[in-house]
């Protein structure tokens, strides 16, 4: 029970390594607030952790992370529901791409970054403060990807808001190191999510053999490494990348 008592917010918590973490962190002793654009998936969340017998450590919310006055009511869900907030994950994201010469910038560039870069932004903002004025601390937690640190087809806005959240977390580290704050970034590989699905099937193998152990990673796989960065237990861990990427990078 590594996070008996601690009270997080997981964005993108309806879905995919989101969902697998929200399951991980209940089974740790946590209360989580599942902020996220699609309300009846989180809700399903919810009835699927109560069914797992944890009724009342969850609680869902419309959050769309692009608007800063929803994540501001998802920290402010878990203040009054929980009492407090010790954890964000600032996971929400969208995937995909065209090859940048056929962009759109309307289309191609603004709707990627606002959610996948300033979705980040507004995570941290809102929990910062919230971890300032509780004046208790606190561990913010984002997703970037291989992508963040790295070039890739069709990724190009992609990999501009992933790179920009490794940037967004070193730096709040060093700014929010004085309240007692953490921040860290992750990056995924290949994670066998509804995300990946948009792929053809060629595809998906060749993403598989791009790992060292020759498979997708599960969502389970990266919610345990969440859970110990959320824990008192990665102290020690502060303003860097996680690289959770089964080898891809190396
Ligand atoms: P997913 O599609 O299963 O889950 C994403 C969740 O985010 C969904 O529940 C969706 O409703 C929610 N969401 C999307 N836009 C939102 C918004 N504006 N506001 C609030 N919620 C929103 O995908 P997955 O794979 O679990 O992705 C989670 C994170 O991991 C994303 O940031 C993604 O970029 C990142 N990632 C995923 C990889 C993979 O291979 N699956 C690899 C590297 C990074």
């Amino acid at each position: 029970m590594r996070l008996e008592g601690k009270v997080a917010v997981i964005t993108g918590g309806a879905s995919g390594i989101g969902q697998a973490t929200v399951l991980k962190f209940v089974r740790e002793g946590a209360k989580v607030v599942i902020a996220d654009m699609n309300l009846a998936q989180a809700e399903e969340v919810v009835a699927q952790v109560d069914a797992l017998g944890f009724e009342g450590s969850t609680t869902a919310v419309r959050t769309d992370v692009s608007v800063y006055a929803d994540v501001e009511a998802a920290v402010a869900r878990a203040v009054e529901v929980y009492g407090r907030l010790d954890v964000i994950f600032n996971n929400a994201g969208i995937a995909g791409g065209k090859p940048l010469l056929d962009h759109d910038p309307a289309v191609d560039y603004a709707p990627m970054i606002r959610v996948d870069q300033d979705g980040v932004y507004y995570g941290i903002l809102a929990a910062g403060r919230q971890f300032r004025d509780q004046g208790t601390g606190g561990v913010i937690i984002s997703t970037s990807s291989i992508y963040g640190e790295q070039a890739a087809e069709l990724s190009f806005t992609y990999s501009a808001a992933k790179a920009a959240v490794i940037s967004f977390t070193r730096s709040a580290a060093y700014e929010l190191a004085e309240f007692g704050i953490r921040a860290v970034a992750i990056t995924p590989g290949r994670v066998g999510t509804p995300i990946i699905n948009q792929f053809s099937e060629d595809l998906k193998s060749t993403f598989a053999s791009e790992q060292l152990r020759n498979k997708m990673t599960a969502p389970e796989e990266i919610a345990n490494v969440v859970a110990f960065l959320a824990s008192d237990e990665s102290n020690v861990i502060n303003g860097t990348v996680v690289h959770v990427d089964d080898g891809y990078s190396v």
